[in-house]
């Protein structure tokens, strides 16, 4: 879909998008071609339940009076101007995540509608317009997006005929100039999408470790480990969970240098189990297939790199994935079996299916260890308890600094990818004592993912640490606005948010 801004004027082909308030309260634009169709807006409106509520669509065909194909009346929720909005007044950035949901929406309505070329027109006003029109784009471009590389008999009505989406704005010269950072920035959002839809026999650790070297196109530098050398390193616990694969075990390195050498960098490090059986602690069968995207954290890690390089974020940034697959063979791991980790701690590995926590430890300590960081934020698909306590709204955030934690939720609010902050506490971390080892790597069912958290959080030395659990949001069943189901790449936008607002070097 190509994407353009254009001024403010009647289009004479295609769809004509346009906006209308809570209450029925046609827009500006929306007005005047009521006016020209002699109030064919106003009679759709009437003979209809719509009310204007955000994203609700009205489409009226063939109107008389304009050269238009269609007319779709788009609710836009509370008139702003009115009082009754005013109450309901929300920060800034959450106007923008409004906005990009209508562009979700409008694209929701007519990608497939036989329609080819779409204008919308919101009159949207104030300073921001421009800044406006283009979330509306940004949000229409990231519903598009779509995995169908692997469909070869796909029906011509089966394919959006969407092709051209113009919005109209006063100030267009500047929604074009905006438009670019936001097509690259979708452009990072897709790539990370790409990674976690393909299935484990397409993406295993040494192919997602070919990924991430793509990222010394932005300039990125990327160092991929094996075996070897995490064995040297002491990586037990990590390795233990690639041994029963036939694909090699692998830790990228990728760093991002955009401020001055001296700054200290903030790391992220991702679960990147590319399969996940559960190994000898086998899964059942149902559903299995899902643990394709047990490697959404680190796909989200390396979308994030690729993100904060390409924007040339001033910032010094390293992203740590773990990649590894998790089998059942003759040369897998077995329950009960001690490993030793990079940082000395040995743990009693009960259930081979608890493996993110064990792939964290070892990627965690290295980070640390090596990089000094500000803070460490990891990100993993790591608990299905999770999703028993939050479902799919929000991320499990597990921290040990409130300054931390709080950026963290405001960026989520900000962008739409929320997190709720849980518990951890030390009535926790007994639950992972071990008779015959310095730790387990599972507690007993209760509170699932905070032993989870407590787990990991042994093998932070420290330093500012968050644990983002992303079970629940990696992967959704079902079209969001801004998200058609699938791969969502969940902590993108919310981690280069917290990078831009609070790290960057001005
Ligand atoms: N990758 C899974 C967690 C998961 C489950 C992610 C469902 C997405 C959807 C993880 O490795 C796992 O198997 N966790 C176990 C831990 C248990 C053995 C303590 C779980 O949650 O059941
Ligand atoms: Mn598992
Ligand atoms: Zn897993």
């Amino acid at each position: 879909m190509r994407i353009s801004f254009s001024k403010l004027e009647l289009p004479v082909k295609g769809a004509f998008v346009v906006g209308a308030y809570e209450g029925k309260k046609l827009a500006a634009t929306a007005q005047k071609l009521d006016r020209r169709t002699r109030g064919a807006l106003t009679r759709a409106m009437a003979a209809s339940r719509f009310t204007g509520k955000a994203k609700q669509t009205l489409s009226i065909l063939a109107p008389s009076g304009v050269r238009l194909n269609r007319i779709v009346i788009l609710g836009l929720g509370k008139d702003p101007g009115s009082a009754k909005g005013k109450d309901n007044a929300v920060d800034e950035e959450a106007v923008l995540v409004r906005l990009e949901a209508l562009g979700g929406a409008l694209y929701a309505d007519l990608a497939r509608s036989g329609e080819s070329d779409v204008t919308v027109a919101l009159d949207i006003e104030g300073p921001e317009a421009a800044h406006c029109a283009v979330h509306v784009a940004f949000g229409a471009r990231l519903r598009s997006y779509r995995f169908d590389k692997y469909k070869t008999k796909q029906k011509p009505e089966d394919r959006p005929t969407l092709a051209r989406l113009t919005v109209l704005v006063d100030d267009f010269a500047t929604a074009r100039k905006l438009w670019p950072t936001h097509e690259r920035y979708a452009e990072s959002i897709e790539f990370t999408r790409d990674l976690v839809s393909e299935p484990g026999n397409i993406i295993f650790p040494k192919s997602l470790a070919e990924q991430c070297k793509k990222l010394g196109e932005v300039g990125v530098a990327v160092e991929v480990l094996g075996i070897k050398e995490m064995t040297k390193l002491g990586m037990g616990a990590l390795l233990g969970v690639g041994q029963g694969s036939a694909q090699e075990s692998q830790l990228v390195v990728m760093q991002w240098k955009g401020a001055d050498a001296k700054t200290k960098p903030i790391a992220f490090v991702g679960k990147g189990v590319t399969f996940d059986t559960g190994g000898i602690s086998i899964k059942p069968a149902q559903n299995m297939e899902d643990m394709k995207w047990d490697m959404g954290g680190s796909g989200t890690v390396i979308g994030l790199m690729r993100q904060l390089a390409q924007r040339k974020a001033r910032v010094n940034a390293v992203g740590i994935v773990g990649l590894v697959e998790n089998m059942p063979s003759a040369t897998a791991q077995r329950p009960g079996d001690i490993v030793k980790t990079m940082s000395g701690q040995t743990v009693e590995v009960i259930n081979t299916d608890a493996e993110g926590r064990l792939v964290l430890a070892d990627a965690l300590w290295y980070c640390q260890d090596r990089f000094k960081p500000q803070f460490m934020i990891d990100l993993a698909t790591l608990t299905g308890a999770i999703i028993i306590s939050l479902g799919h709204e929000h991320a499990g955030l597990f921290s040990n600094d409130d300054e931390l934690a709080d950026r963290l939720i405001a960026s989520g609010k900000a962008t739409g990818e929320t997190v709720w902050r849980m518990p951890l506490g030390e009535a926790y971390d007994k639950a992972i004592d071990s008779d015959a080892a310095d730790m387990k790597n599972v507690g007993n069912r209760a509170g699932g993912s905070i032993t989870a958290a407590q787990f990991i959080q042994r093998f932070v030395n420290k330093l500012p640490w968050a644990h983002l659990d992303i079970a629940g949001m990696a992967w959704s069943s079902k079209d969001k606005p801004t998200v058609p189901k699938g791969a969502t790449a969940f902590g993108v936008r919310l981690l280069d948010r917290l990078v831009a607002k609070y790290y960057e070097a001005s």
